[in-house]
């Protein structure tokens, strides 16, 4: 009767000691595995039609897209020179305040902290650290489309 006691507390302790075994290696499994982290994918949105961008210089405007079922809004500046067009975030990269074109001086500059952009979206004075985010782009059946990673 002792001796099946003994047993039994000794296969319930290797059971428990099993268990905590296995839950140890898996946790070493989650930390070693790689990241599955879901790539976004890049979608194009309707911005405007064709005919409605200038030839040269610069229009603002908003383009609207869906992130996961939901509506959204950037504003966006296209830049149109003989070499095509070229879309940035109006988004500062500082600290996220809204850029604004200054026709006269052909910069984008921050109403925040008088960060300045160039036509290229180059930071070229002030603090921020980065230069606008310029955002694909592509013309097809007569509509701008631009891509963003949703
Ligand atoms: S947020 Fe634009 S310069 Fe600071």
């Amino acid at each position: 009767m002792e001796n099946s006691r003994r047993e039994f507390i000794k296969k319930a302790l290797y059971a428990v000691l099993a268990g905590f075994g296995i839950l140890f290696l898996l946790s070493i499994f989650r930390t070693l595995a790689p990241s599955r982290k879901e790539e976004k994918e890049l979608s194009f949105f309707p911005l405007l039609p064709e005919e409605a961008v200038p030839r040269r210089g610069v229009k603002k405007t908003e383009l609207d897209y869906r992130i996961g079922g939901k509506e959204r809004k950037m504003r966006v500046f296209i830049v149109a020179s003989p070499e095509g067009l070229t879309v940035f975030s109006a988004v500062c990269s500082h600290l996220g305040c809204l850029v604004n074109y200054h026709k006269d001086k052909r910069e984008f500059i921050c109403p925040c902290h008088g960060g300045k952009y160039d036509l290229n979206g180059r930071n070229i004075a002030g603090p921020p650290p980065a230069p606008l985010t310029k955002l694909p782009v592509k013309v097809e059946n007569g509509v701008v489309l631009v891509g963003m990673k949703v």
